[in-house]
């Protein structure tokens, strides 16, 4: 029987001599790709040159190769609004120049005593639940995208399965900062392509203002507390997570980190009195790295997939500095009505935006719609997913 799952790596795809294909299916290929030949015509082109190639929906059709589908979408933010004029009080700066420095008029925040991450993941997983009519104990694994856990151990994910009822659900988190939604809905859409799992889900959630220097003025403005939240399920037509690029380079860490709190610097009384427990960041290089990696990663994503802008519907951007996101949409030719921005009302959520943006168009995606979801985080992290909407 044939078994593409390990070779599955793009959109396209050579179908090589070699293949051992089912003799059924085998025929159906044939066809598919070659209608306008006769039988021994098209196999002999097909199988010899190995010229033809295939789409990887109409592969899975065929094969029956499972994609991860996201079958609901959800988000959450807190109510309280941090708005310019709030921070106008606290630092020096002025709402002009974040709007148009950043694109952010206000963002959320999660205020109150012993409120955590794990606070924002809770209705959001709940409301997916709701939404897609399952119970939590349903759940198989939730995997949560943070650089802001509750605590260091036990994981986010771990309380997050105890609160929500997700009772035969293991979980961990995953951290990958502004990219860490798109590493985990990779790793949870792997976890379904395996086979062995049925229902998983993947938050991306950040209590930013837990890490934040609200007398740093170049910080401050740009980050808010939200969740986001989605739910994969097995799809044997092609739709969901279709495929993704992520990278990585260490060398980014000298221009964005939290330098104590780790193992390399543990918390002291001398490291809180320097301030070494808040997000320190070089605005300048990461802003030139990240406008260049998510453009270059969403490039070549579409490349490799043979796709063009045309073909996408939406970019769903990490929402991090609107001219970073304008870049972005500009080198792959989206125009403005094809991406999706809210930063302007959450600021950057570091993991929660990607989903938060799903959540807020969900009104607006229809079953097949192409969509190109694109990260740069700390690190540095970077990467693109191509998504198939439709369950
Ligand atoms: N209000 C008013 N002025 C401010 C300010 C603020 N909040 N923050 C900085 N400034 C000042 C600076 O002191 C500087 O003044 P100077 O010219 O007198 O020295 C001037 O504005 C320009 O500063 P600069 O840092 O060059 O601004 P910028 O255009 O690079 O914008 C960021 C700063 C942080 C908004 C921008 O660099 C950025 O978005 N970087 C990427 C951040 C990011 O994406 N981080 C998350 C990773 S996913």
């Amino acid at each position: 029987m044939l078994d593409l799952r390990k070779s599955v790596q793009t959109d396209l795809h050579f179908i090589p001599h070699s293949l051992h294909i089912h003799m059924d299916k085998r025929r159906t290929l044939i066809h598919k790709i070659a209608p306008e030949k006769g039988y021994h015509e098209r196999e002999n082109s097909i199988f010899k040159p190995r010229k033809y190639f295939i789409k990887t929906h109409d592969l899975c059709r065929m094969t029956q190769k499972i994609s991860a589908a996201i079958t609901a979408v959800s988000g959450y933010v807190p109510e309280d609004i941090l708005s310019n004029g709030d921070l106008e009080k606290m630092v020096d700066t002025n709402d002009e120049w974040i709007r148009t420095r950043t694109g952010i008029s206000e963002r959320r925040i999660l205020k109150g005593l012993n409120k955590a991450t794990s606070d924002l993941c809770v209705p959001a997983v709940l409301s997916l639940c709701e939404k897609r009519g399952i119970l939590p104990s349903e759940i198989d694994c939730i995997i949560v995208g943070t650089v802001t856990p509750d605590m260091l151990f036990p994981s986010t994910a771990n309380l997050v399965c105890e609160k929500t009822g997700a009772a035969n659900a293991w979980g961990f988190d995953l951290l990958a900062a502004c990219s860490g939604f798109l590493y985990s809905l990779t790793t949870g859409a792997s976890l379904i392509e395996s086979g062995r799992y049925k229902k998983v889900v993947v938050v991306g959630a950040d209590k930013m203002s837990s890490i934040v220097d609200y007398s740093d003025r170049s910080t401050c403005i740009i980050f808010g507390d939200g969740a986001g939240a989605v739910l994969l399920e097995p799809n044997f037509d092609g739709l969901g997570v279709l495929d993704s690029i992520l990278r990585s380079d260490g060398s980014g860490k000298a221009h964005l980190h939290m330098k104590s709190g780790g193992s390399l610097s543990p918390a002291t009384i001398e490291s809180v009195a320097r301030k070494e427990h808040f997000i320190y960041q070089e605005g300048q290089p990461v802003f030139k790295f990240a406008v260049t990696r998510m453009a270059d990663v969403s490039e070549e994503l579409l490349k490799r997939n043979n796709l063009t802008g045309d073909d996408i519907a939406f970019l769903v951007p990490h929402q991090a500095n609107k001219r970073i996101i304008d870049a972005t949409a500009n080198r792959i030719g989206l125009s403005d009505e094809k991406v999706m921005v809210n930063i302007q009302r959450y600021g950057n959520t570091t993991a929660g935006t990607i989903p938060l943006c799903l959540s807020d168009w969900e009104d607006q995606l229809k079953n097949g719609d192409l969509l190109v979801l694109a990260a740069f985080g700390g690190g540095f992290t970077w990467g693109a997913t191509l998504v198939k909407w439709g369950c």
